[in-house]
């Protein structure tokens, strides 16, 4: 399957060249052109997924490179982000104008805004596709509020509640993930050498073939970073493609996204089935909730597709149901009680709960909360 192809157009050889490398740091194939005519042609007769430009090119303004690419149905739809040396808003604005998605400017900060936008602009074209497996992302306003414990415990009820569908969960918490700690997994595998492997060996196939089966979980597993000098060097880049990847090779793809709202989580947000927020009774977690909460539908997640959480990770105490969901301002699906040192004992044994204290209350919860989300998730896909 094809790699992220990006091309990038700028007459300017050193800056091209910066930008190239980069973006191939960021683990994105690169193409280049040096001049607007050339980067037409390139873009033509290679397809790349995403064009940099920087407008001010001598032979064919962006402006105009951008008018061709739209008007051409073989580029027509291709992002277009312009990094430019020219920081005039009525240049940004023609560029804008002429079909530019993004308007960058060159500073000394503009390799990391490129690469949030790039990985944006693609995460919306890759993960936008509802096909495949169902996606569902877990995450949190705060760490602690068990956002992992419970995207591997209800991984493992859906995997256990339907055996013929194929189920796996990738840690995505940067810099350091937890699940492989939680269900005891040993190998060398993670998201870090997965991504650094090169996207024509990161097919489906591989993805079938290559994760280990969690024994008593019934999942597979991408375990996250190791530890956080190896979480800085993740290749962003790749994981839209991955994602895709397991979409084909899985029915069920659960990603644990933690307390992290970043260019790499959002499109996998945006682009859910199903989003299990997951919310602890203490005033300040909940306060945050309503932060995230907000943020998301202010870039478009709609409640439909929001399967709130309320974990008692932190103790008796706290707010009900009631006055969390009040000061959220969303409906909360299912309550999970405090399990005291139980749910930690389950997860230093690396066992599912369900099988560690399989007549507790939480274990019946966490099953018929595995069927609720996976009815809902197919609901809104059928939709
Ligand atoms: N309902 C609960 N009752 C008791 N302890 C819990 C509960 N949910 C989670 N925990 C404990 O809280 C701690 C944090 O959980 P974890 O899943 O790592 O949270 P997060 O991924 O959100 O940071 C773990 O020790 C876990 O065992
Ligand atoms: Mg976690």
């Amino acid at each position: 399957m094809a790699g992220n192809k990006i091309l990038v157009v700028d007459a300017d050889t050193a800056s091209r060249n910066f930008v190239a490398a980069a973006l191939q740091k960021a683990g994105y194939q690169i193409l280049q052109a040096a001049s607007g005519k050339e980067g037409l042609i390139v873009a033509w007769r290679d397809r790349p997924e995403v064009i940099v430009v920087d407008p001010v090119i001598a032979d064919l303004k962006g402006e105009d490179l951008a008018a061709r690419l739209r008007s051409d149905v073989r580029t027509s739809k291709i992002p277009l982000i312009a990094l430019s040396s020219d920081a005039q808003p009525a240049r940004s604005r023609s560029c804008m104008d002429a079909g530019f998605n993004e308007y960058l400017i060159k500073t000394a900060q503009a390799v990391p805004a490129l690469i949030e936008t790039v990985g944006r602009l693609l995460g919306n074209t890759a993960a936008a596709a509802k096909e495949g497996g169902l996606q569902i992302a877990f995450l949190s306003a705060k760490g602690g509020t068990g956002t992992s414990s419970l995207c591997a415990n209800i991984a493992m009820n859906i995997a256990h509640n339907q055996p013929e569908a194929r189920v796996v969960v990738v840690d995505l918490v940067l810099p350091i993930g937890s699940i492989a700690e939680i269900v005891g997994y040993e190998g060398n595998q993670n998201l870090v050498t997965i991504c650094d492997l090169p996207a024509t060996e990161t097919g489906p196939d591989f993805f079938r073939d290559s994760l280990t089966e969690m024994a008593a979980w019934k999942f597979h597993l991408i375990a996250g970073s190791p530890d956080p000098e190896r979480g800085n060097e993740l290749k962003v880049g790749r994981i839209g493609d991955i994602i895709r990847a397991l979409k084909e090779a899985y029915d069920f793809v659960l990603i644990d996204l933690g307390r992290s709202l970043s260019r790499i989580s959002l499109p996998l947000i945006e682009h859910a089935d199903l989003i299990a927020m997951i919310v602890s009774t203490d005033l300040s977690t909940v306060r945050l909730t309503k932060t995230v909460w907000d943020y998301l539908q202010s870039k478009g997640v709609h409640s439909t597709a929001v399967y709130t959480i309320l974990n008692r990770a932190v103790g008796l105490e706290g707010l009900t149901k009631v006055e969390a969901e009040k000061i959220i301002g969303i409906e909360i699906k299912t309550a999970v009680p405090y399990l005291g040192g139980n749910f930690a004992l389950a997860n230093n044994q690396h066992q599912p709960l369900t099988f560690k204290f399989p007549n507790d209350t939480a274990s019946i919860i966490l099953k018929e909360t595995a069927q609720q989300m996976v009815a809902l998730a197919r609901h809104l896909r059928a939709d």
